[in-house]
């Protein structure tokens, strides 16, 4: 130490002295941290959804080292208004509409505070035997919810990547092979799983809906893994995982399916067509983080061949060896990751708080706001719904080029009214509509539909 960092020469026979503490009163500062949220809640609407900053200027804006001494908790909040606000995208905003709209519900909220507080970090059963078996129960629930098949074993990883990659590394351990097989419209993190893993890729063709087309699959017994996706990400096209599951069978295969966005639907039976054939699925994700009320991160990863999994990731150096090991599950043995937070009480808390009906209601609002919204696009000169509608997300276009819809896009985005994304479908530029907050209303849909025709007539 240097005489800069404050030491001063003591011997080890003086007084230790005590540990610091911060200047934070958590009761105090935590109901002010609990109205901020509030607050902001209440307000986030009249914000403008896309940030209004330019790259470089939070940064700017804050010190460039950190404080020397101590500095009250209500400074923090103060610079979380006036410097880091302004620099928030704000995905809990109403008129969020791009990517895959997520949501961050109350109850979730509430359960972080708590998860930070307990601190409970799951490297071991014995580390963590609350959070490792909650983790089991909440991912029986939602399977249960989702109408999955009995008896799989679910863990939570951090997110769809990540989950998507420890299938494939499954999948390679499990069969010996290194091709990994996906549609066109896959995600890209299966690319970079296959890239991070050292296996080869190939690229399925789709067809004219976007969906993997089953008859392009001759290499498939030289496959390790082919990923199929229920609700891809361009478009929300499903795959037919019934055939495909059927053709792994024959030609030992691993099947892991990508419903990061889709399978929270699936809490709703008239959606349940998507997962025909879901029973065949070695490995399933779905995102509880995406369109299940649950903040990041929550990825829930499902297999029907745990001994696969934990053949390929287990692996406990001689300090983590306990005399509970065997009849004690450590979760950490069927993921990449050793310390593991408690990611289940958040989404324990979003299930209870919400019950299957709540859930079931978020997802019909979500649909019906789409279907609606779906319904002015096609009944409009000028104007197309570029893509079969599944779920809540509507692909459109304006008559003219790429480059004028892709201006439109900026255009509305840059009002700060809504934000909307786009994707290429088809070699054409679309724009998207995604809807997955459950304060979304018909007004607001209404709101972004005004101002794309305004500003469509105005180009
Ligand atoms: C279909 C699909 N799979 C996977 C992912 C990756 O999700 P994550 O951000 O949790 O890694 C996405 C992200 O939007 C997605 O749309």
């Amino acid at each position: 130490m240097t005489a800069a960092d404050g030491e001063t020469t003591r011997s080890v026979t003086d007084p230790i002295p005590p540990a610091p503490r911060p200047l934070t009163d958590l009761r105090a500062d935590g109901h002010a941290a609990v109205d901020w949220a509030a607050d902001y809640l209440g307000r986030v609407g009249e914000l403008p959804v896309l940030a209004r900053v330019k790259p470089g200027e939070i940064r700017a804006a804050l010190p460039a080292s950190a404080p020397d001494e101590p500095e009250p908790f209500a400074d923090v909040l103060r610079d979380l208004d006036e410097i880091i606000l302004p620099g928030i995208t704000h995905w809990q905003h109403p008129r969020y509409f791009a990517y895959f709209a997520t949501s961050s519900s109350e109850p979730a909220i509430v359960a972080e505070l708590l998860a930070a507080a307990l601190n409970s970090v799951s490297i071991l059963w014995r580390t963590a035997p609350a959070a490792t078996e909650l983790e089991g129960v909440v991912l029986d629930w939602v399977a249960q919810l989702l109408g999955l098949p009995g008896g799989w074993h679910g863990h939570i990883e951090d997110s769809a990547s990540t989950a998507t990659m420890a299938a494939l590394i499954a999948a390679r351990e499990a069969t010996g092979r290194d091709l990994v097989l996906c549609s066109e419209q896959a995600h890209s993190s299966v690319q970079k799983g296959a890239r991070m893993t050292g296996m080869r890729l190939r690229k399925v063709a789709v067809d004219d809906r976007q969906r993997m087309l089953t008859d392009d699959l001759s290499d498939l017994d030289q496959a390790a893994v082919i990923v199929a996706t229920v609700g891809t990400t361009a478009s929300t096209a499903v795959d037919d995982i019934d055939t495909v599951g059927r053709l792994c069978g024959r030609t030992g295969t691993w099947m892991h399916v990508d419903a990061a966005y889709a399978g929270a639907a699936m809490v709703c039976p008239e959606f349940r067509w998507a997962f025909a054939g879901i029973e065949r699925a070695d490995s399933l994700v779905v995102n509880a983080h995406k369109w299940m009320l649950t903040p990041q991160d929550c990825s829930l990863l499902w297999s029907r061949r745990p001994d696969d999994l934990r053949a390929a990731f287990s692996l406990t150096p001689e300090y983590l060896r306990t005399p509970d090991a065997e009849d004690a599950l450590s979760i950490s043995e069927y993921g990449p990751a050793l310390g593991r937070r408690f990611r289940a009480l958040k989404l324990w808390a979003v299930l209870r708080c919400y019950g299957r009906s709540g859930l079931q209601q978020h997802i019909r609002h979500g649909v019906a706001l789409a279907q609606k919204f779906e319904v002015w696009v096609s009944a409009e000169d000028g104007w197309e719904v570029a893509a079969p509608r599944d779920f809540s997300v509507v692909c459109f276009r304006h008559d003219g080029s790429d480059v004028h819809n892709e201006r439109l896009m900026h255009a509305v985005n840059e009002t700060g009214e809504i934000f909307i994304s786009h994707a290429r479908l088809n070699g054409r530029l679309v724009l998207r509509l995604a809807i997955g907050h459950p304060s979304t209303t018909e007004a607001d849909i209404a709101r972004a539909w005004d101002l794309l025709r305004a500003q469509a007539r105005r180009l």
